[in-house]
């Protein structure tokens, strides 16, 4: 495993970050997917993960306090976490419902600190958020959420709680501003083939000494030798949904420029997110331990390639 040093953080975190978003049943209820799951999640500990993404969302974190409450390794893990606030269609950042969120994984997660908080901005509905209206709304709150962001986060970081906080933008309109702003150490946002609109940001990022931490490697699963050619999936298979027409259309043009890959699919994606080095580490979903091979290849993807890629106009 490589390692890469995050701004703010004194020790490097792994390449491969471990996304748990799919890896549990959301009940508790046990069963051959939690099995995998823990498998998986100790095994990429074996291999050298030391970094894991998780939020109170996914509702996966009673399996990722249950592996890492007594795990030998604890302390040399380092975790990032979705912190929203303000949520859907509140009005106001709370600070309280800020450090709530923080303790609360703490205390599930069963660690001292939380290296990186994913710092969310809602406040809009979700059907609004990707609007224009949901930027001009958000943009009009940010000067006052971002002073309020610092108060808490510094209190919370003078305790010893949480390392740095960066932002997910959502929308390149916000990713504009966050670049800037002195509260956010950087930018969390989805980044592969398929979704390259904030690599318009890594020369910005990069003369500030900032960092990005790249989301959904494989554009969910896409990208990965199994399902690049969507005629051979199986019918049952979720790719098959309308909702991955745009992806599928965009993957046509990517493999115009990219050919057949020298690696399987899923590494040369993998290896994408990390050709430009302001990338500190890609959080890829693991369910099962074969996921973890996408991070097996050495292999250099030519940092050129990125701009090459978000050129292209679907
Ligand atoms: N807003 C946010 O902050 C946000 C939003 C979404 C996700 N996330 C985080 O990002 C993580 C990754 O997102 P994601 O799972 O949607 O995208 P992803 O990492 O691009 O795709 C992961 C999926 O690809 C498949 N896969 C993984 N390794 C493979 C391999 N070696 N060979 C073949 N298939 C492989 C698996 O699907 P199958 O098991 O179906 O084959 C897996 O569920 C999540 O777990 C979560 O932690 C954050």
């Amino acid at each position: 495993m490589n390692y890469r040093s995050l701004k703010n953080l004194s020790e490097p975190v792994s390449e491969l970050c471990f996304g748990t978003m799919r890896y549990a049943r959301k009940d508790g209820v046990e069963d051959s997917q939690s099995v995998a799951g823990t498998v998986a999640l100790e095994n990429a500990i074996e291999q050298g993960v030391n970094f894991i993404h998780s939020s109170y969302e996914y509702e996966t974190r009673w399996l990722t306090g249950r592996v890492l409450k007594a795990h030998p390794k604890r302390a040399d893990l380092h975790h990032i976490i979705k912190v929203n606030v303000p949520d859907w269609e509140e009005p106001r950042f709370s600070r309280d419902s800020f450090r709530r969120q923080v303790e609360t994984a703490l205390r599930e997660l069963g660690t001292e600190r939380i290296a990186v908080v994913q710092h969310l901005q809602r406040g809009v509905s979700r059907k609004e958020l990707m609007t224009e209206h949901g930027d001009e709304y958000r943009l009009a709150q940010f000067d006052e959420v971002s002073s309020e962001l610092a108060e808490i986060s510094g209190q919370l970081r003078s305790e010893g709680k949480i390392g740095t906080v960066m932002s997910f933008p959502y929308t390149v309109e916000y990713a504009r501003i966050a670049v800037d702003a002195e509260v956010y150490s950087g930018l969390v946002a989805y980044f592969n083939f398929l979704e390259t609109e904030m690599a318009q940001f890594f020369p910005r990022l990069r003369e500030q000494k900032k960092d990005f931490i790249a989301i959904r490697p494989l554009a969910g699963g896409i990208l990965t030798d199994h399902r690049v050619d969507r005629e051979s999936l199986p019918s049952d298979d979720r790719m098959h949904d309308t909702k991955s027409d745009d992806m599928y259309r965009r993957l046509e043009q990517v493999r115009q420029v990219t050919g057949k890959p020298p690696i399987p699919w899923e590494q040369y994606a993998f290896r994408f997110t990390l050709a430009d080095s302001v990338v500190k580490s890609t959080v890829l979903g693991v369910n099962t331990t074969a996921h973890l091979t996408t991070a097996a290849s050495e292999y250099q993807v030519e940092p050129g390639l990125v701009q090459q890629i978000a050129e292209i106009k679907v």
